[in-house]
């Protein structure tokens, strides 16, 4: 299958971007539409205006994002597709049940709150209302679920790969750990946005409206900072889940290479929680200091992302399939395999095996060295003029570098973080040949 290279950012970076966009609006729709629900249930048996109108407020903007962040959840699909083909069709086999289900659910959750929406001002039975709220809310988090069952075992893919089964992919090691570290962002998120709405709000705000901001600051900015304080519990057992599925996992994380994106994420999340703490303690008085906090609790959010899907790094599924798609077992026994089931027939039939004796014949015509790069795609994770993944270094001055022996050999025995060359001898050479052209 061709290797499609997205121009400008390459395939990691853009799917990163759209994911965090997508995954960010996500949590806010989620933990949104279960604060809106809360609120409307606190609002009704309080007889409180405030809680009333926050929650049909936050409804209303949820209503629109939500149309936005559909067309960029089909995005992160197309791309997926698109760019990592074989990756693609391998997850949504596993989870194919799981993602029919959660089909489903997304039907249930924008029918319901289509519902919540509409009927707010009309509805004579407020009970039943609350209901329908509660059920978008509650489908909007099972629906985070079982995208985050199909991302843990991307992370932790446990014993699946020995003793298939659905269960053990979705109920993945990782996955009661990550689940609660997904959701609780979820409500912090959707209530930090809020508080810096209402913040800003508040100073433009005409008298009739400045109580009703001023509350909702007081309101979302306790629920914001209580959350804050929660997260680095669910995500130090996130860590030391993973560190007992996995040392290696722990270790990348925390001292290897993507520490340079754990550590910004832990530092800023101890301002969150010391503005937190300051906001709290001086009853809510503070609200500056929260905002702060707030924005290095956004900002620690695509840290927490980016670590996240760096942990996995160079596989897809972590242990089982690189970012090529190639998968980690194949790789070395079917090459060898399939090396010495051609050597023979080639010397004595040469004529039966054409489709595959083509490309093992011809090693004189030479491809350019960007068709040979994208043939075994080298540029999922490299770059070369300037197009190409920033996973690996730019190989550009490293081809030069490297002799035509010193890189088949670097080829054969890659380090950890690359994949072993996958094909014969032949094409082994005939691969070099191309790189080392002038
Ligand atoms: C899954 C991602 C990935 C793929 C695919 C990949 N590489 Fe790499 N490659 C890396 C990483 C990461 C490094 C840096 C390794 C290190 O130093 O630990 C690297 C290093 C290299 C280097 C050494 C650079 C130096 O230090 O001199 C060369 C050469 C290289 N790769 C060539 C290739 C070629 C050719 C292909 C295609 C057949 C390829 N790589 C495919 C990730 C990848």
């Amino acid at each position: 299958m061709q290797q499609i290279i997205f121009p400008f950012t390459g395939n990691s970076l853009i799917m990163a971007l759209v994911i965090l966009v997508h995954v960010f609006f996500a949590f806010v729709a989620t933990g949104g539409l279960a604060l809106a629900f809360a609120s409307e249930w606190i609002g009704c048996r309080k007889d409180s205006a405030f809680h009333d109108r926050f929650a049909l407020g936050y409804v209303k903007f949820l209503s629109s994002m939500m149309k936005l962040n559909g067309v960029l959840g089909v995005t992160i699909v197309v791309l997926l597709i698109g760019l990592f083909p074989v990756f693609t069709t391998r997850l949504y086999n596993i989870f194919f049940w799981p993602l029919m289900l959660e089909v489903t659910i997304f039907m249930v959750m924008m029918a319901s709150s289509i519902a919540y929406r509409l009927n707010w001002e009309t509805t004579k039975n407020k009970g039943l209302h609350i209901a329908i709220g509660g059920l978008a809310a509650a489908s909007a988090a099972a629906a985070a679920l079982v995208i985050n069952a199909a991302w843990s075992f991307m992370l932790t893919p446990g014993t699946y790969f020995s003793d298939p089964g659905l269960l053990k992919a979705v109920f993945n090691p990782a996955m009661p750990a990550s689940s609660i570290h997904l959701l609780l962002p979820c409500v912090l998120n959707a209530a930090m946005f809020s508080y810096i709405y209402a913040f800003f709000k508040l100073r433009k705000a005409e008298a009739a409206d400045a109580a009703y901001y001023s509350w909702m600051a007081d309101y979302c900015g306790t629920i914001f900072a209580i959350g804050i304080l929660l997260q680095p519990l669910s995500g130090l057992s996130f860590l030391f889940t993973l560190k007992s599925v996995d040392p290696a996992i722990f270790t990348k994380i925390v001292s290897g290479s993507v520490s340079r994106f754990f550590w910004p994420m832990a530092g800023l999340a101890t301002a969150a929680v010391t503005a937190s703490v300051i906001y709290l303690l001086s009853r809510k008085k503070q609200r500056a200091a929260l905002l702060v906090g707030g924005l290095a609790a956004l900002t620690a959010f695509s840290f927490g992302g980016y670590t996240r899907e760096r942990a996995r790094k160079p596989f897809l599924i972590y242990g089982h399939m690189y970012m090529t798609g190639a998968l980690v077992t194949a790789a070395a026994q079917p090459a060898t395999a399939a090396q010495k089931v051609k050597a023979e027939p080639v010397k004595t039939a040469p004529v039966k095996p054409a489709a595959k004796a083509a490309p093992v014949k011809t090693p004189t015509v030479l491809m350019s060295r960007e068709q040979a790069l994208e043939k075994y795609s080298c540029l999922v994770c490299h770059s070369y003029k300037g197009e190409g993944g920033t996973f690996g270094p730019a190989l550009d001055q490293h081809l030069l570098h490297h002799s035509k022996e010193e890189l088949k050999n670097y080829l054969k025995n890659p380090p950890e973080n690359m994949p072993p060359f996958e094909g014969t001898e032949q094409e082994l050479d005939a691969f070099v040949n191309a790189l080392k052209q002038d």
